[in-house]
């Protein structure tokens, strides 16, 4: 019989989507709750003494009055991104220029890539983020540092090969058959192993010729296992220079569609200034739409609509979007997400931003039967969280009078101090 273990403290667990269920049946919270595991999994979730009781030859793990909740997942970062974080005072096109593009073009050098993928994952799990989906650079060696370092660590995490053929300096660029070619060769390489999946990733249409985006569409097409990752509709800036490049589509999202890159197991980051059409379309697709709050102010992109978005259905993840994210910490994303809700006249319930850190992001990468949530069946990616970690949280958790106002301080004013343990795959890393 393979080892059990008992994790013991609060549980927090989803049973329905509390954006359209009531609290009393999307959330399951238990004071003295347990989380049995076996082989990787989670095999059991309840009450912390019956689970005792039933299997006493378990080994006790008790967290005592922490949180032990599904390990957060980040629907959309850069891990390139990781060591130009926070770099000062521009807007999306002037920032990718400045900023992004110098750095990104050092990720031909192995070694250089397998130090910040490494640092990247460091950095990540220390946040209590277990899965992650991220774009890499133009350069294969980049894919295979994050894809090596992410199997070696056991984690369950999505990228691939970041496609550009214009617009971009001549050290960042592929063509479209290098970008079908090498896509495919990493896709045949990667995908399924360990718990890793690979996304086509063409960068976003302004730079993509047509050809490319065809290539990539075709490539979906002959593996439509795979996810599709891309950005849409971030500034209104780039909205108008991808009119202006492609002339005879629609709007935005057709640059995509027309080109069969849009799909269900299509991921479209920060999406903010969407038309009618290209919100019906997203629907009709049952696409994703990745929510990077602490990035659309940081770089100054706009109010993402949670509320009419929700209330229409559309399949949503949560993201940091490190590095044009200003932080690691997706109870920083959650913050800002409350936030950017507020100045759309709609606060989220820290239910709701819970879920978009957990199984949201998890369902938007349709990956929510493998992780994401509390429940047997799982795997065991789990994360223990501290509900009075500075004593600034702890003053306001302490007078609480109920679990939500409890949690609520750790989402507004928590980060990697409030993340006491992460178990991946059943081992605390
Ligand atoms: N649009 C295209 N590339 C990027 C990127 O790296 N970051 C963000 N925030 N938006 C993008
Ligand atoms: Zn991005």
């Amino acid at each position: 019989m393979t080892a059990q273990t008992l994790l013991l403290g609060q549980t927090l667990q989803f049973t329905a989507d509390p954006f359209h269920a009531p609290l009393a049946e999307a959330v399951r919270h238990e004071r003295r709750g347990g989380v049995l595991i076996e082989g990787g999994r989670i095999t059991a979730v309840g009450s912390g003494d019956d689970l005792r009781a039933g299997y006493p030859q378990a080994e006790v793990v008790d967290h005592g009055d922490h949180l032990l909740s599904a390990g957060f997942v980040d629907a959309h970062v850069h891990y390139p991104q990781t060591g130009m974080i926070a770099s000062w005072g521009k807007r999306l096109i002037d920032w990718l220029n400045t900023y992004t593009f110098p750095e990104e073009g050092r990720f031909g050098d192995p070694t250089y890539a397998a130090e910040i993928a490494a640092r990247y994952f460091d950095l990540m799990l220390a946040h209590g983020t277990t899965s992650c989906c991220s774009f890499t650079t133009v350069h294969p060696e980049s894919v295979e540092a994050f894809f090596t370092e992410a199997l070696q660590r056991n984690l369950r995490v999505v990228a691939g090969k970041t496609c550009m053929d214009r617009n971009a300096p001549d050290f960042l660029t592929d063509t479209p058959q290098s970008a079908y070619d090498q896509s495919k060769a990493l896709a045949e390489k990667w995908h399924g192993q360990g718990r890793l999946s690979y996304a086509i990733t063409p960068r976003f249409s302004p730079t993509s010729t047509p050809e490319q985006l065809q290539a990539l569409g075709a490539l979906w097409g002959e593996r439509p296992d795979l996810l599709m990752q891309t950005h849409l509709s971030e500034q209104t800036d780039e909205i108008d220079w991808v009119r202006g490049l492609f002339p005879e589509r629609r709007d935005y999202l057709d640059t995509y569609e027309h080109f069969g890159l849009l799909r269900e197991g299509g991921l479209y980051g920060h999406a903010i200034h969407l038309t009618p059409r290209e919100k019906a379309r997203l629907k009709e697709m049952d696409a994703a739409l990745i929510h990077c709050p602490t990035s659309n102010t940081f770089i100054g992109s706009g109010i993402f609509d949670m509320k009419g978005l929700t209330e229409g259905g559309h399949r949503i993840g949560l993201a940091t979007d490190t590095g044009g994210g200003s932080s690691f910490s997706m109870l920083r994303t959650m913050a800002a997400a409350y936030e950017i809700g507020q100045l759309n006249g709609a606060p989220l319930h820290a239910a709701q931003l819970w879920w978009l850190a957990t199984q949201g992001s998890a369902r938007a990468l349709r990956i929510d039967n493998h992780i994401g949530n509390l429940a047997a069946g799982h795997e065991a990616d789990i994360i223990v969280v501290d509900l009075a970690s500075t004593p600034a949280i702890s003053q306001r958790s302490t007078r609480a009078e109920d679990f939500w106002e409890a949690l609520f301080p750790t989402i507004m004013m928590g980060d990697d101090r409030a993340i006491r343990a992460s178990y991946v795959a059943g081992k605390k890393v």
